[in-house]
């Protein structure tokens, strides 16, 4: 099974791209496609389409075209649950010891990582960064 996860740009910018992903990879994930990118306002938006409405979301997309971040495809047999685990909570004051969040996030707006929250969002999310047939013949 596969997951999108993003290092956003404040873990990228604080120089802690390779920390994020050795937690990941201590924690059993594989990563299956991997792309550094500086996002377009247009592809942000996009993105988070979902929370248009939201008042965090002109704020959210500004962050998210501030600078350059880590899109990746991990795989795992629980990818989309285990990486939502792994990351912890939107806000690093309420995420668990240990987790990527409250170890590298600044703030709930500023929080290091982004992972889908759903299975459905995980395929879409996916094939939103990585839409190569390749990918798909990685998994099973
Ligand atoms: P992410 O997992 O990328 O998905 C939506 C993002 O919106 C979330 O992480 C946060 O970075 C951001 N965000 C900012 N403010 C809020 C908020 N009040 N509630 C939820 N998400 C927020």
């Amino acid at each position: 099974m596969q997951t999108l996860a993003i290092i956003k740009p404040d873990a990228v910018g604080a120089g802690k791209t390779g920390q994020v992903l050795s937690v990941l990879e201590q924690k059993g994930f594989k990563v299956r496609a991997a792309r550094l990118v500086r996002l377009s306002r247009v592809e942000a938006e996009a993105f988070y389409e979902v929370h248009r409405e939201r008042p965090f979301y002109a704020p959210l997309v500004a962050f998210m075209t501030s600078g350059p971040c880590l899109t990746m495809v991990l795989e795992h047999p629980d990818a989309v649950a285990y990486l939502r685990d792994v990351i912890g909570a939107t806000d690093p004051a309420q995420a668990a010891p240990g987790t990527v969040r409250r170890l590298y996030a600044e703030s709930k707006e500023r929080n290091a990582i982004h992972a889908s929250d759903s299975p459905e969002n995980a395929v879409r999310e996916v094939a939103f960064f990585f839409p190569e047939a390749e990918l798909r013949k990685l998994d099973g």
